[in-house]
């Protein structure tokens, strides 16, 4: 029996055939704007709310308070509560860069994450983390010590990435091979504001449903519908984003 954690987001867990593989890393990539940082909040949300399941939140793009504010207006109320109690742990990017090299506070966070009892770890986003290193080898081995260390210590992770969806050439970069899963989010201009998809490419473990299907963010965060969408990412006045 495969041990699954529910993300708690509406039509996903369902997608997913009920939820991410436990302790393991899944990549959720998009470009700016598509949904990619409120999944992550209600991922680490959710694990505290309905499953008493601790969570950390890094952030290289949203400070603490900005993290809050989002949570807050999606109508996560007791998000500061959480932050408050330690129930939510959240490192955004002055905590990350406050020793003078990069290694020495990633030392730290890896001391905390064997220290504490979390279970759910969100690091939004890799693209950011990256242009920390300066040489690719450097960069690797340290993603591959992180994700060990992760994985020993039974986190079930959330790793977004700048990148959209492309077609047929998704170019294969270290973050695909160091993760288990894939979710894409796309989004696409309308007239009248922009139409939003999700796309699970790849669970491991996990029979999923691979079709695209249409979402939404509003009060609450994120909703997946669960009639596949007819999407094409080929059309050619409907381009991805
Ligand atoms: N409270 C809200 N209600 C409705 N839509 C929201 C709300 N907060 C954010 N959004 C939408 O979500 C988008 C940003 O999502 P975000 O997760 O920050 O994107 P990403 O991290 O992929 O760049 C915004 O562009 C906005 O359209
Ligand atoms: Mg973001």
């Amino acid at each position: 029996m495969i041990d699954t954690t529910r993300t708690g987001i509406d039509g996903l867990d369902e997608i997913l055939n009920g939820g991410i593989v436990g302790n393991s890393t899944t990549l959720v990539s998009g470009n700016p704007g598509a949904g990619k940082s409120i999944l992550c909040l209600q991922f680490i949300y959710n694990g505290v709310e309905d499953h008493d399941e601790k969570g950390i939140y890094l952030s290289f793009e949203e400070d603490t308070e900005d993290l809050q504010e989002a949570a807050e207006s999606l109508g996560f109320e007791r998000w500061g509560d959480y932050v408050e109690n330690g129930d939510i742990k959240v490192y955004d990017k002055q905590e990350l860069l406050r020793e003078n090299d990069f290694s020495s506070s990633l030392d730290l966070l890896l001391d905390d994450i064997e220290d504490a009892e979390y279970d759910r770890l969100v690091l939004d986003s890799l693209t950011m983390f990256e242009l920390f290193f300066e040489d690719e080898t450097e960069k690797r081995t340290y993603l591959l010590k992180f994700t060990d260390i992760l994985k020993k210590n039974g986190l079930t992770t959330l790793m977004t990435n700048e990148q959209g969806a492309v077609f047929p050439e998704t170019e294969i970069g270290l973050e695909n091979y160091l993760t288990d899963g894939n979710i894409y989010l796309i989004q696409t201009p309308t007239e009248s504001g922009v139409n939003r998809y999700v796309w699970v490419a790849k669970m491991r473990k996990k029979n999923i449903e691979t079709d695209i299907f249409p979402m939404e963010i509003s009060q609450g965060g994120i909703r997946v519908h669960q009639n596949a969408s007819a999407f094409s990412m080929m059309s050619e006045d409907e381009s991805p984003l």
